[in-house]
């Protein structure tokens, strides 16, 4: 599904500042969306009309408060109630330095917004997608490419509702914000930037501001202007870093807040060379285990795949000129027999079987720019242990330091987009040129990476592997000691 792309444009400054691009965005985003839903609702496999009845004939959609407090299986119910009780001041302290303040938000900031689930897009209902904590629709195994546990169709933008369920049965909440290392504020700022893309700046802003202003109201925000506060906005800096006050400009303007300043905002990609209020962390993936065990069935599973491509594209055209890289990627793939072009305009890609079943059957995946310089088809592709090939370092190297491995050739391959455009270099024959044993080697450390980058279910109660959010929180906790520091000795951080 190149839903993954619908955010529209190209990834860089380039279009942004150019002329034509907001009618680039706006088409493809348009185009993509509706053709999502609309091959979603055709659903070649079957799921997709059952979806179809499901959403428009469903009870209302769990919210993530109801959810957060069932759905747990007997055995973990005993678990649930002692992390309550954690809150408690506790002497041997396993949550030394770990203590999260949870804020308490109107619901209008976060709850009000999945209730409104019908309303959260311009041209369908996504309350199929924000049911279950924010994974969607539960898939089963899909023909055996996938697995019967663990598997949903995740939409890319809904890190801030698995994030909220998840923190709801963290270990270590604390109800005294001075004894915490940090302080969450469960503000859906994702979801309500969706809603209003193509609405006026005032009604993109509306709810940003009521936000910046009931924060800034909160002693606790007081006490430090922020300095230990985060949230997790789930879509990228671009949608919220409008600079002026006029409509042709995209986004909301967010994170320019003052409020914001000295903030963290967990956000899926960051273009701003000079931002210290956000950092980028891994796009959901259709996965969520629950155990470690999950985790390494699935690995095994990948491992053994039979992979008959050397190389695959799941994804369109973009609008000409902007995207000669995906053009010419387009036009070497569809020539060589040894790579796979799933096109989303015929549908092959709008649902995650589509996607993983490419994915699982070749060596590599070709990870051009989307509308931004990052794709949730990069951590589909580390999924399915395909090695991904960028055209661009910030398609990931610049953006998901804190998750994927300090060298890159351990684990990908980057052909300058540059040097495809020249028309000069051949994608088969670059990749063909790498030795079987360095490609095994990178497949390996690609199946490495998968615990680390996904997402787990967040109504789960797993202690057994570090996820995704794991490896984030860590480096909140780290950030915010630092500012805390620098504050207390007077450096600013
Ligand atoms: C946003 O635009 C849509 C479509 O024009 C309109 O129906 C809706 O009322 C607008 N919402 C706001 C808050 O302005
Ligand atoms: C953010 O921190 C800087 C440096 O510590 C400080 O000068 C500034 O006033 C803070 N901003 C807010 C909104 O508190
Ligand atoms: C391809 O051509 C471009 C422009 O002529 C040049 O800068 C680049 O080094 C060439 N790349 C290769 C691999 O030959």
């Amino acid at each position: 599904m190149d839903a993954a792309d619908k955010q529209g444009g190209l990834g860089g400054g380039m279009l942004r500042s150019s002329g034509i691009w907001k009618l680039a965005v706006l088409s493809t985003a348009f185009w993509t969306l509706v053709f999502y839903v609309h091959s979603c609702m055709q659903g070649g496999d079957g799921v997709g009309s059952v979806l179809l009845k499901k959403s428009t004939s469903s009870p209302p959609p769990l919210l993530s408060s109801d959810i957060a407090g069932r759905r747990a299986p007997p055995h973990q119910q005993q678990e649930v109630q002692s992390q309550q009780s954690v809150t408690a001041p506790a002497d041997d302290d396993r949550c030394a330095g770990r203590y999260i303040y949870m804020y308490d938000m109107p619901p209008r900031f976060n709850d009000d917004l999945v209730r409104g689930c019908s309303k959260l897009s311009p041209w369908t209902d996504l309350c199929w997608v924000v049911a279950n904590c924010g994974m969607g629709t539960p898939l089963n195994d899909q023909g055996g490419f996938l697995q019967a546990r663990g598997w949903y169709a995740t939409d890319q933008f809904m890190l801030d509702i698995i994030s909220h369920c998840r923190m709801k049965r963290y270990e270590c909440l604390t109800g005294d914000a001075s004894r915490a290392a940090a302080l969450y504020v469960p503000f859906y700022a994702a979801l309500d930037a969706g809603r209003y893309f193509f609405n006026s700046t005032s009604a993109r802003d509306a709810l940003p501001l009521d936000f910046a202003d009931w924060l800034a109201r909160r002693p606790e925000w007081q006490a430090t202007g922020g300095r230990d506060h985060f949230m997790v906005a789930g879509r990228t800096s671009w949608d919220y870093r409008r600079k002026a006050d006029v409509d042709e400009e995209w986004g909301n303007k967010l994170l320019n807040l003052p409020v914001m300043q000295n903030m963290t905002a967990l956000i899926l990609e960051e273009t701003s060379k000079t931002s210290r209020n956000t950092i980028p962390i891994p796009y959901p993936t259709y996965f969520h285990p629950e155990t470690a065990a999950d985790v390494a069935a699935w690995q095994e599973k990948v491992r053994g795949a039979e992979r008959k491509w050397l190389f695959s594209f799941v994804g369109g055209a973009r609008p000409p000129s902007s995207h000669t890289v995906r053009a010419e990627i387009i036009q070497q793939c569809d020539a060589s027999s040894r790579c796979e072009h799933a096109d989303c305009g015929s549908g092959a890609c709008s649902w995650p079987s589509g996607v993983m079943r490419v994915f699982q059957s070749s060596d590599f995946c070709l990870e051009p720019s989307g509308d931004t310089p990052t794709r949730r088809s990069t951590f589909d592709s580390i999924m399915a242990g395909c090695i991904p090939v960028f055209f661009q370092p910030d398609s990931a190297y610049t953006q998901y330091t804190l998750h994927l491995p300090k060298d890159p050739d351990s684990w990908s391959v980057l052909i300058m987009h540059t040097d495809i455009t020249g028309r000069n270099v051949s994608i088969e024959e670059t990749l063909s040129k790498i030795p079987p044993e360095k490609v095994k080697a990178m497949r390996e450390e690609v199946i490495r990476l998968i615990p680390k980058v996904v997402y787990a279910d967040p109504r789960s109660s797993r202690v057994d592997f570090k996820d995704a959010f794991d490896v984030a929180l860590e480096a909140v906790f780290d950030r915010v000691a630092k500012r805390r520091q620098g504050a207390a000795t007077g450096d600013a951080n």
